[in-house]
């Protein structure tokens, strides 16, 4: 679908495709928006999400042993602690006492990455740390109108003032600890690789061997932070609501990870696949991410249109994964459609949670290990009722989530 704003053309695309043309064969024809690096670059400069060029093709080659299965595997532990904080916080709570889950997987998610980055803890006081950040992601989801109408970056933008005092009080945290890093890292240069930071100041690029500057180290810290927390929480948050509607899957949630977790910790996201499949529908009707953006940096053909050089455009998993040439019944919530090899009948362009491409999240293990043993864990523990007369509504915030507060009613399982 071709259309406009009154600055520039845009192009929504929802063709398989004509999806693959733009995210995965010409990925130097079709580059992040304008739009999107204008947002991002400021607050993200020198992160993976925000780089383009030379500097994008040398950060994941480095970055990679961060996201790989082992990695990944080896935090668990991380993730776990982060899960248990909030099982022993909830059960302190009377029963029945209402609870905003969207708030409470937004501690989750941003505690779990903190231990999983830090394994020590970031500098300075936690509490200001968390106020900075999470005060950090509300601004940040907003679109400056200067932005969208393409005024150049010397322009100050007032939404960002505050950002920009934020920012330097985490840069300030992140400096101290990463000093402390170095300087540990120095006398025991093994010993140091236990988290992400350290694997990240030990990372190499294999092709020139050059480790990441001191400004790419923090850039992907913050990125890490901005590109995980707020999407992790808000699927999470959209599981445990539709769980809330659907006792026949909260059931067998319940049922299926109190035998998971009363075994070994080794192999555990593989003996939860319905707790997965869940985490895979909810990603379906409620994509975190609902919109990627491109700009065409020439004029192409595109599922039978022309589009002129310069036209943003827009592959939006949301419009997707509810398509009705694409999925049966697709308003309808079916964890079923994931499981047992139902899964491999998907279109691989008709759900795009992580985006496609060599611009794919490169998060998506972390994310799905971490949401997957979460999810199980409160389903074991505790019993969620949506409060009576709740409003749920999606809003487009950075991240696709409910609009108001989401009071639930967490009851402990005997
Ligand atoms: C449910 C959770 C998550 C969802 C739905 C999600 C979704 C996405 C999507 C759709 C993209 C591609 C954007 C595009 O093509 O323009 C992306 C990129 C990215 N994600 Fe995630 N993400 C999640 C979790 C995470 C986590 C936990 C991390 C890191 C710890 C992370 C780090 C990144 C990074 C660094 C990129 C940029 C990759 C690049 O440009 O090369 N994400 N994510």
């Amino acid at each position: 679908m071709l259309g406009g704003f009154p600055f520039g053309r845009v192009a929504a695309v929802s063709d398989p495709a004509a999806i693959r043309k733009v995210l995965v064969e010409n990925p130097h024809h079709y580059r992040k928006s304008a739009l999107e690096r204008r947002i991002l670059s400021p607050r993200l400069r020198n992160g993976l999400v925000a780089v383009e060029g030379e500097q994008w093709s040398s950060q994941p080659r480095t970055l990679a042993p961060l996201f790989g299965r082992k990695a990944v595997l080896q935090l668990a532990p991380a993730m776990a602690g982060a899960t248990a904080a909030l099982v022993a916080r909830w059960r302190d709570r009377p029963d029945g006492n209402l609870l905003d889950v969207k708030a409470e997987m937004s501690a989750l998610a941003l505690d779990g990455l903190a231990r999983s980055i830090f394994h020590q803890g970031l500098a300075g006081d936690p509490r200001a740390m968390r106020t900075a950040i999470v005060t950090f992601f509300t601004t940040a989801g907003r679109i400056d109108p200067f932005d969208l109408i393409g005024l150049p970056d010397f322009i100050p933008r007032i939404t960002q003032w505050r950002v920009r005092a934020l920012l330097r009080t985490f840069d300030q945290a992140l400096d101290a600890t990463i000093a402390e890093r170095r300087r540990r890292r120095n006398g025991h240069p093994d010993g140091a690789a236990r988290d992400m930071l350290g694997i990240m100041l030990a990372a190499r690029d294999p092709e020139t061997g050059k480790g990441l500057s001191e400004a790419e180290l923090k850039g992907n810290v913050l990125t890490f932070i901005f590109a995980g927390q707020e999407t992790t929480s808000t699927a999470l948050t959209w599981a445990l609501y539709l769980l809330s509607q659907s006792p026949e899957w909260a059931a067998r949630i319940t049922t299926e990870s109190e035998r998971a977790l009363a075994g070994p910790r080794e192999g555990l996201i593989e003996r939860l696949p319905e707790t997965r499949a869940v985490l895979d529908e909810a990603m379906r009707l409620y994509p975190p991410i609902v919109g990627m953006t491109r700009t065409a940096n020439r004029q192409d053909e595109l599922a039978g249109c022309t589009l002129a050089r310069g036209t943003m455009v827009v592959v939006s998993p949301y419009v997707l994964h509810r398509h009705r040439l694409l999925w049966d019944d697709p308003d309808l919530f079916d964890p079923g459609r994931f499981l047992d090899g139902a899964g491999r009948k998907i279109d691989r362009y008709a759900y795009l949670p992580f985006g496609i491409g060599p611009r794919m999240c490169i998060g998506a293990g972390f994310a799905l290990q971490e949401a997957t043993l979460v999810l199980a864990t409160i389903m074991k523990n505790f019993r969620l009722a949506l409060a009576p007369g709740q409003s749920v509504w999606p809003q487009q915030r950075f991240t696709l989530r409910p609009r108001d507060p989401l009071m639930m009613a967490v009851t402990q399982r005997a």
